[in-house]
């Protein structure tokens, strides 16, 4: 029997009533299937940092690095200035356990409605492949002279031939296995970034002449917003830099019907990866039993995948796919029909 050790993070706000949905569907998939899941919970989030000024020690590090995956729910809290946990948890982690990729699937499926007119899920599935240790998060910059008149901000975007490279290189990898278009298109700015995606477009060209199979193309990122909404079904695979990137997947996210059901994976290929719903801690619905938990649930689908745990996140998707097509009236809270826990219980019900 496959056992893992899985770290659960449930975190801030909501998130840990859409991770205990999440668990609850995991545990139905791997009672299925024959998978062990060994859980550790940390307590880690807004609360914690306002009770005793720790974001996130050196040695829980360390513990999740030992982890096979790290599930979490959500980072933020309204009473903690905008930033400290964003980069003391979710960006540190990201960094030290080397997450470079953060994969953003878009997938429309059937019964969900999508803000674009006359497109279906036929037209909307595509994954972004979003760099996710370099670019303009890594912290590099400063100010001169803060709070005079004559303050200057200046933050910097890290671009390395290494990251680069091998961000790139998982997007045809992915592209490849995926199987689909097999169209990787790479989205940046070189009408203006003229070092940094100057960089980008070398290393993609150079690459792409190892993936012979694949049809490589190129869209700025302006115009890339602008296809997502007018031709979605053009796209298979994006992949950009960190910004761009965070960018393009909430409007992705929203043409997949929105929040309620985005997920994405930081994915460290040789190492742990951690996986989560995109939306937050959605302050507002806390302890209220009416937030979507399906793009938690999707999240702990992405976690199986990248554990090789196949039919299990096949069943996953599957379960998700019938309660949004049998069931849920919308995918926001409150709109669904269902409580939260009566969403995470139709969806292991499926399983
Ligand atoms: C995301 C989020 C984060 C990001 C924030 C919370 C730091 O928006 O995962 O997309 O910008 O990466
Ligand atoms: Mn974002």
């Amino acid at each position: 029997m496959a056992r893992y050790d899985m770290a659960v993070l449930p975190g801030d706000g909501t998130g840990p009533e859409v991770v205990a949905e999440g668990v609850k569907v995991l545990k139905a998939a791997a009672g299925k299937f024959g998978i062990e899941l060994n859980l550790e919970y940390f307590d880690i989030g807004g609360d914690r940092y306002l009770k005793t000024g720790e974001v996130l020690s050196d040695s829980e590090v360390e513990r999740l690095k030992e982890k096979d995956a790290i599930y979490l729910g959500a980072i933020g809290h309204p009473e903690v200035k905008p930033g400290i946990l964003e980069k003391g948890i979710l960006l540190r982690l990201r960094f030290e356990l080397d997450q470079y990729i953060n994969l953003r699937p878009v997938k429309l499926y059937p019964g969900v409605d999508t803000p674009l007119k006359d497109k279906g899920p036929e037209d909307i599935d595509f994954v972004v492949v979003r760099e996710n240790t370099e670019g303009l998060y890594t912290g590099s910059g400063g100010f001169l002279k803060k709070g005079t008149p004559d303050e200057t901000a200046i933050q910097v975007s890290i671009n390395t031939r290494k990251g680069v490279e091998r961000c790139v290189r998982f997007a045809f990898e992915y592209c490849r296995k995926r199987n689909k278009k097999k169209r990787l298109t790479l989205c940046g700015k070189t009408n203006v970034l003229t070092y940094a995606f100057d960089l980008w477009e070398r290393t993609f060209y150079e690459v792409a002449k190892e993936y012979p199979d694949i049809t490589t193309d190129y869209a700025h990122v302006d115009a890339t917003c602008m296809w997502m909404v007018k031709n979605p079904e053009y796209f298979d695979v994006i992949v950009t830099d960190n910004m761009f990137g965070d960018i393009i997947t909430d409007l992705g996210a929203v043409l997949q019907g929105g929040m309620g059901i985005a997920a994405g994976a930081n994915i460290n290929p040789e190492g742990v990866s951690m996986f989560e719903p995109i939306g937050g801690s959605a302050p507002k619905y806390t302890g209220k039993n009416m937030i979507n938990p399906l793009a938690a649930i999707a999240a702990g689908q992405m976690l199986l995948e990248q554990l090789g745990e196949d039919q299990a996140a096949a069943a996953v998707e599957g379960a998700i796919m019938k309660a949004v097509a049998n069931d849920l009236k919308s995918l926001s809270a409150g709109k669904m029909g269902y409580t939260t826990t009566e969403v995470g219980d139709l969806v292991a019900g499926y399983i």
